[in-house]
C-alpha cells in the first residue's frame, strides 16, 4: 500500500508538471513504467483503490443513468453583446454604480462545468445543465488530463470552467470517423459535449478533453478580493487557467483587446466563439449583481457569426492542377462575413458520404480565415423527402477518361485532359508562382483554347503572334501590350517562383524556397539526388522523390525554358555559404564558445543539417571536450573532423 501511495504521488506530481506548468520532469516512458506498476498493484488490491489515483483517467467506469445534482449556486450564462456600442453602452451602465477594471478572458467555445473538491480531492463533476440542475459527470471529468484529481492544499472547494476539444484532437477524431464510415461531427463543441454525455467514460477518455478554469464561485471562504486574484489562486491550486487573461483598466483596454483576438483567433489551438469582460472587484460585482439569468457585472461580445444556413442545389465535380475530381457544393447565395457564397468545397466522396450531404439539403456554410467555405452539416430536420442521393463520378467530367481512386480522392490521370493543362497554365502565372499580371484565368483559358498556349514555354512565345492578338476582340494594343512586357519581366523572377510555376507535385511555395535556397540555381537542383535531397531541413522522402521524378522527365522543359534566358537562380538574401549547403554535419562534446543549439542553427542558416548521428552520408563531424562514440565512428568511416576553432572558422568564412 505504501508503494501503491508512493507511485500515486509522483504521477499526479507530474501530470501537474506537465500539464499546468508544461515542464514534465520524468520521460514518457518512466511514466508508463510506473503506471504499469501501478495498474498490477490496484488489480492485486482492489480493495486499496484510490479515488484520485491516475489509473482512473484511463476511464472504463460505466453508469446506467446521469444522477441529478442542484448547484449550490446557480450556474448562470452570460448576456452578449454584439458591437462596440453595445460593449460602451456596458460599461456606462457599470460606471453608473461603480468605478471598474476589467478582466478580459477567451470565451472558450466548449460546455461549462462545476468541480468540487473536497480536503482538495475530486469528488463529483457536473455540467451546467438549465443552471439550477446538472447532471454529474464525474467518471467522464476524472479522465480529463488536464483536470487535477488532487489539487495543491487539502481544501474544500468548488471551481467552475469549461470542458473543450481543441482543433488538433477535433480532426484527428473526425478523420478517424471518417475512416470507419462513421457520421463526422458538427464542430469541437459539439464533440466536447457529446463525449461528457457518455455513460461510459472509456469513450471521454479517449477523446482528449481539456478544460480551462475560469470562475470561483465563492471567494471570500479564501479571501480573496478579486477575480484576477482568484484566477492566480486557482493557478496555484493546480488548475488550468488561460494564459491569454488581461487586466485592464478601462473600456478601452477591453476594445484593444478584442481587436487583438479578433484578429489572432484562428491561431489559437481551440476554438473560441467571443471575449468575456468581468468586472474585476468582487464588492464591485456584489453591487452590481445579477438578472433572474446573467450577471450584471459580465458581458460576452460575440465574435460575428462564421456560420450561416442555405439551402445546396446542386453538386458539380471539378478538375484541378493535380487531376484531382472535387465534388463542389452550388449553394443558393448567402451573405457571410462580407461577402456572397454561392460554392462550398465537399473536398470528396468520402466527406460527402460521412456528412450525408444530399442534394436539396438545408446545410450550414461556414468560413474561417481566408479558406474557401466549407459545408459544416446538414440540418436533416429540414428534409422534406424530395432530397436526391450524392452519387460520385467515375469519369472525368472533362475528358471522359476513367478516373483512379488514391486514398480517398479520384483523379483524371490524362495528360491530355484539357482541363489538367489549363489548371497548370493558370498555377503557373499566379501571384506566387510567376506573378503575370494581366492573365486572369478566362484569358489563359481563351488562349489555351484558340491554340496560342499549349504549354508553359509558350508564353514566351506569345509575342510572335502580336499583331494576331490585338485583332482579338475585348483586347486592345494596349492591353496586348502590357501582357507581353509582363511576360518579358517575369524573367527576372527569382528561381523560388519558377519551381513553384512548374507545378512539381509536392512543392508548395515554401518548398519552393527551401529548394532555391538551398540550390541556388536549377542544375544543381536537377543533379541533386534523392538522397541529397532529403537530407536538406524539411525536405521529407515524398517531396524528394517527387522532385527527381519531375526532373526526369521534365528536362526537355527546363531547356526550352532556358532559351528564353529565363532566370533559373535563386535571387534572395541568401547566408549560403558554399561550404554548408547540402552538407550534413554530426556534433559532438561540449563545444565552449557556442551552444549546440547555436551551431545547429548556424549550420542550417548557411544551408547545411544537422544529424543525430554518424554515417557514410556525414560529411562532418564537429568535436567539443569529451567527444562520445560518434568521434570513434566518424574515425572509423574515415569522415573530416572539426575541432572547435576549425568549425568557427568555417562559420565566419
Ligand atoms: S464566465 C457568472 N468565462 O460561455 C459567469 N464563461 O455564454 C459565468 N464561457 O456558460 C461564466 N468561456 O460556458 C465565463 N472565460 C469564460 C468563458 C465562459 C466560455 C462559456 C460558459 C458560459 C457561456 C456563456
Amino acid at each position: 500500500m505504501d508503494r501503491m501511495n508512493e507511485i500515486i504521488e509522483i504521477l499526479n506530481k507530474a501530470n501537474y508538471e506537465y500539464y499546468v506548468l508544461d515542464n514534465p520532469s520524468i520521460t514518457d516512458q518512466e511514466y508508463d513504467r510506473y503506471m504499469q506498476e501501478l495498474i498490477k498493484i490496484e488489480s492485486n488490491h482492489p480493495e486499496w483503490s484510490r479515488d484520485d489515483s491516475p489509473t482512473k483517467r484511463v476511464g472504463g467506469e460505466v453508469i446506467s443513468e446521469f444522477k441529478k445534482i442542484v448547484h449550490e449556486k446557480p450556474m448562470l450564462s452570460l448576456s452578449n453583446v454584439f458591437n462596440e456600442d453595445e460593449i460602451r453602452l456596458f460599461d456606462e451602465r457599470i460606471k453608473k454604480e461603480v468605478k471598474p477594471n476589467y478582466v478580459c478572458e477567451l470565451k472558450i467555445d466548449g460546455l461549462s462545468v462545476s468541480l468540487l473538491y473536497k480536503k482538495g480531492k475530486l469528488v463529483r463533476g457536473a455540467t451546467r445543465g438549465d443552471g439550477v440542475t446538472g447532471e454529474d459527470i464525474t467518471h467522464n471529468v476524472r479522465t480529463i488530463k488536464s483536470i487535477p484529481l488532487v489539487i495543491n492544499k487539502p481544501i474544500d472547494i468548488e471551481v467552475r470552467g469549461e470542458i473543450y476539444m481543441s482543433k488538433k484532437s477535433f480532426n484527428n477524431l473526425n478523420k478517424k470517423r471518417a475512416m470507419n464510415n462513421e457520421e463526422l461531427l458538427a464542430n469541437p463543441r459539439n464533440a466536447a459535449a457529446g463525449s461528457v454525455r457518455q455513460l461510459d467514460s472509456k469513450i471521454a477518455a479517449s477523446r482528449n478533453l481539456d478544460c480551462f478554469i475560469y470562475h470561483l464561485p465563492n471567494p471570500s471562504d479564501y479571501g480573496i478580493k478579486t477575480h484576477y486574484e482568484a484566477l492566480k489562486f486557482m493557478k496555484d491550486l493546480g488548475f488550468i487557467v488561460n494564459p491569454n487573461i488581461e487586466l485592464v483598466d478601462n473600456i478601452e483596454g477591453v476594445l484593444k483587446y478584442i481587436d487583438k483576438w479578433t484578429s489572432n483567433r484562428e491561431k489559437l489551438p481551440y476554438e473560441i466563439d467571443g471575449i468575456v469582460i468581468k468586472t474585476n472587484d468582487f464588492k464591485q460585482q456584489e453591487l452590481l449583481g445579477f438578472t433572474s439569468k446573467y450577471p450584471k457585472w459580465a458581458t460576452a461580445y460575440k465574435f460575428p457569426a462564421l456560420e450561416v444556413l442555405t439551402k445546396l442545389k446542386d453538386i458539380k465535380f471539378t478538375v484541378g492542377r493535380t487531376g484531382q475530381v472535387t465534388p463542389n457544393a452550388v449553394l443558393e447565395p448567402v451573405r457571410l462575413m462580407g461577402s456572397v457564397i454561392s460554392r462550398a468545397t465537399l473536398h470528396n466522396e468520402d466527406y460527402v458520404l460521412a456528412k450525408h450531404i444530399k442534394i436539396g439539403d438545408v446545410v450550414s456554410i461556414r468560413k474561417a480565415g481566408d479558406v474557401i467555405p466549407e459545408v459544416v452539416e446538414v440540418k436533416k430536420d429540414r428534409r422534406n423527402g424530395t432530397e436526391i442521393e450524392f452519387k460520385m463520378i467515375h469519369n472525368c467530367p472533362i475528358c471522359n477518361s476513367e478516373l483512379v481512386k488514391k486514398d480517398s480522392s479520384y483523379y483524371c490521370i490524362n495528360d491530355k485532359c484539357d482541363k489538367i493543362k489549363i489548371e497548370n497554365l493558370i498555377h503557373f502565372v499566379s501571384r506566387d508562382a510567376m506573378y503575370i499580371e494581366g492573365f486572369g484565368d478566362n484569358i489563359v483559358e481563351d488562349f489555351y483554347n484558340m491554340g496560342y498556349l499549349k504549354n508553359v514555354v509558350d508564353f514566351y512565345e506569345l509575342k510572335q503572334y502580336k499583331e494576331e492578338l490585338m485583332e482579338l476582340e475585348g483586347f486592345g494594343n494596349k492591353s496586348i501590350n502590357n501582357l507581353l512586357s509582363n511576360i518579358e519581366k517575369s524573367k527576372n523572377n527569382s528561381l523560388e517562383r519558377l519551381l513553384f510555376g512548374l507545378g512539381i507535385r509536392y512543392v508548395g511555395s515554401k518548398t519552393a524556397k527551401i529548394l532555391a535556397k538551398n540550390y541556388l540555381n536549377i542544375d544543381n537542383l536537377i543533379q541533386a539526388s534523392y538522397d541529397d535531397l532529403i537530407k536538406v531541413k524539411d525536405i521529407g522522402e515524398v517531396i524528394a522523390k517527387s522532385v527527381v521524378e519531375y526532373f526526369q522527365s521534365n528536362r526537355q522543359l527546363i531547356e526550352e525554358l532556358k532559351k528564353h534566358n529565363i532566370n533559373m537562380s535563386y535571387l534572395g538574401k541568401t547566408n549560403v555559404n558554399e561550404n554548408f549547403a547540402g552538407k550534413t554535419f554530426v556534433l559532438t562534446g561540449t563545444l565552449s564558445s557556442i551552444t549546440r543549439n547555436e551551431a545547429k542553427e548556424k549550420i542550417e542558416e548557411l544551408g547545411g543539417n544537422v544529424s543525430g548521428s554518424v554515417s557514410k552520408k556525414t560529411d562532418y563531424v564537429v568535436v567539443g571536450e569529451n567527444p562520445g562514440s560518434k568521434y570513434e565512428n566518424a574515425l572509423k568511416l574515415g569522415i573530416e573532423i572539426l575541432t572547435e576553432s576549425e568549425f568557427l572558422l568555417k562559420i565566419s568564412k
